[in-house]
């Protein structure tokens, strides 16, 4: 009895693994959009499972398959998923017609608490609680907020010099432990020291390094919100416990203070609280701003201030270690600045470095660390070139790392040339996504510039940098973010007389 039992379960999920990937494939066929018939169930996930690339390399492969193609369809469990690739149907995704695309797909369990944060909202609910953190961004609050990152610098500096082991290695770790001290003082203030080896900096490993039980939950959390229902599946429960209650005392103990004497992420906690109950005055959804809430987006915010914004400094640091011509403009920019100001940095002084600024635009776009992108339709909608029909649930892809390397945008995309964004409007070309674009674009941008841009600075004040690649192509980890493997850059300490 067992044997026949277990046939037929087997056939049973064979004929559904058939009947979803017929299905799949016959869906964009019907609508004269080609398929990528590899994994017609389960798409570039069942790869990102099964083997050993990062998600964005798979995403990419496909894009290079289809580049001619206005879009490309491919197995996305139930939900019909699409390759965008032409650049108006981009900018009707992610601009235009942002009212059809408001969402990226992954739906959260309600109890699972940190992740009830920006990056997963959706609807009324993330416009109410964008709307209430955007004002930590501003240019006011940013300027309030650079003698926090200022300081970070500094300590970065003196910390490198106290263990000069740091100095070769693993350049990667020693730059995010700059990048937790400036997030972390920004978000708990936590004075930058105690952060350096502190349980913070474990946290974002941990979270950030991809485990077989991390990628199957987060497949399924992209792949379908029923299964992500009925297994209960949780991304960041454990570390539940330790950032809520870490937000709640900071937040306690701010109540006995005077507020708006530290201009970080605490400060505007207790405002938001003591202003009451969040309204959105177009739709009447009423939010009220508890501990766990400012806990979700504190922790999503000092998540994104770490491994992206090192992964940022990082792509710099590369591409100037092995170009001279490019990294000794930087050093000139930067002593002077030094000079000028007699060795006190100032936020205006960061903002008016126009080489660093084009350095940084350009290894964004040679390694973004975010490679990829994802919206979810939650109207149906019609996409202009090729007239495609977007049914309401349909997943789009986004190919950031490989449009960055599209000779048909960027010409001789492998050259390392700041001056592609010699003129600000560069930015705003569609296909340069490094921080996303439209109304979802990455709320945080602006604060990592400055982040980035301030540690690079104190950084290459004092130290200069060689790039060693092994090996004629970059190697990537296998990770949600792009992470070379591959490369390493030494960290040499400048020899100047008043250094
Ligand atoms: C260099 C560092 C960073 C990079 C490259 C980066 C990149 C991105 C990207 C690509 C997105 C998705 C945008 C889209 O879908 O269109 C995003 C979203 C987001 N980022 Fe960043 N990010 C960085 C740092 C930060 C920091 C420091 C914060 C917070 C302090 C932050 C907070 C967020 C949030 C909350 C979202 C979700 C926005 C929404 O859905 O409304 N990021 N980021």
């Amino acid at each position: 009895m067992l044997v026949p039992t277990i046939l037929l379960i087997v056939l049973t999920i064979l004929l559904l693994i058939y009947v979803i990937g017929k299905n799949n494939e016959n869906y964009w066929r019907r609508r004269g959009i080609k398929f990528h018939d590899r994994n017609k169930v389960a798409g570039v996930f069942w790869d990102f499972l099964t083997t050993d690339k990062p998600l964005f390399e798979i995403v990419g492969d496909i894009y290079k398959q289809y580049r001619d193609e206005p879009a490309v369809g491919f197995g996305g469990f139930m939900t019909p998923t699409l390759l965008v690739n032409d650049s108006t149907n981009l900018q009707h995704v992610f601009q235009t017609d942002f009212h059809s695309f408001s969402q990226r797909g992954t739906e959260i369990n309600k109890d699972d608490r940190l992740a009830d944060n920006i990056l997963f909202m959706n609807g009324n609910r993330w416009k109410l609680v964008r709307q209430s953190m955007t004002p930590i961004f501003t240019s006011a609050k940013l300027k309030n907020m650079f003698y926090i990152m200022d300081k970070s610098g500094k300590d970065f500096i003196d910390y490198l010099k106290k263990n000069p082991e740091r100095l070769k290695g693993n350049a990667f770790e020693s730059i995010s432990t700059f990048c937790c001290a400036a997030i972390g003082a920004a978000v708990f203030g936590v004075v930058s020291e105690s952060v350096f080896d502190s349980p913070f900096m474990d946290i974002s490993r941990r979270v950030f390094r991809s485990t077989f039980v991390r990628k199957i939950k987060g497949s399924i959390v992209n792949l379908s919100p029923w299964l992500t229902k009925t297994l209960n599946i949780k991304l960041f429960s454990e570390h539940e416990d330790f950032f809520i209650g870490v937000v709640k005392k900071m937040i306690r103990q701010r109540e006995q203070q005077e507020i708006g004497q530290k201009h970080d992420f605490v400060d505007m906690c207790v405002s938001l609280q003591r202003n009451g109950t969040l309204i959105d005055k177009d739709t009447g959804l009423e939010l009220e701003p508890t501990d766990e809430l400012l806990a979700a987006q504190a922790f999503f915010f000092y998540l994104a201030g770490i491994d992206p914004s090192a992964a940022a400094i990082f792509a710099c640091l590369m591409e100037l270690g092995r170009h001279p011509e490019h990294l000794q403009k930087v050093h000139d920019e930067i002593d002077m600045t030094f000079e000028k100001l007699n060795g006190q940095l100032t936020y205006e002084s960061v903002m008016e470095m126009e080489y660093l600024e084009k350095v940084l635009c350009e290894s964004l776009r040679v390694l973004p660390p975010v490679g990829f992108l994802v919206r979810q339709c939650n109207q149906d909608t019609v996409l202009p070139v090729g007239n495609i029909k977007i049914e309401k649930g349909t997943k789009i892809f986004a190919a950031v790392y490989e449009m960055h390397h599209d000779p048909k945008y960027f010409p001789d995309p492998e050259v390392f040339d700041p001056e592609r964004f010699a003129s600000k409007s560069a930015q705003d070309n569609i296909v340069y996504m490094p921080f996303g674009k439209g109304n979802r674009l990455c709320i945080g941008m602006r604060f990592a510039r400055l982040q980035v841009k301030t540690g690079l600075i104190h950084f290459l004040r004092h130290f200069t940098v060689k790039t060693k690649i092994d090996g004629d192509k970059l190697q990537f980890a296998r990770e949600i973010q792009v992470r070379p493997t591959n490369v390493e850059i030494e960290f040499i300490p400048r020899k100047m007389k008043d250094l």
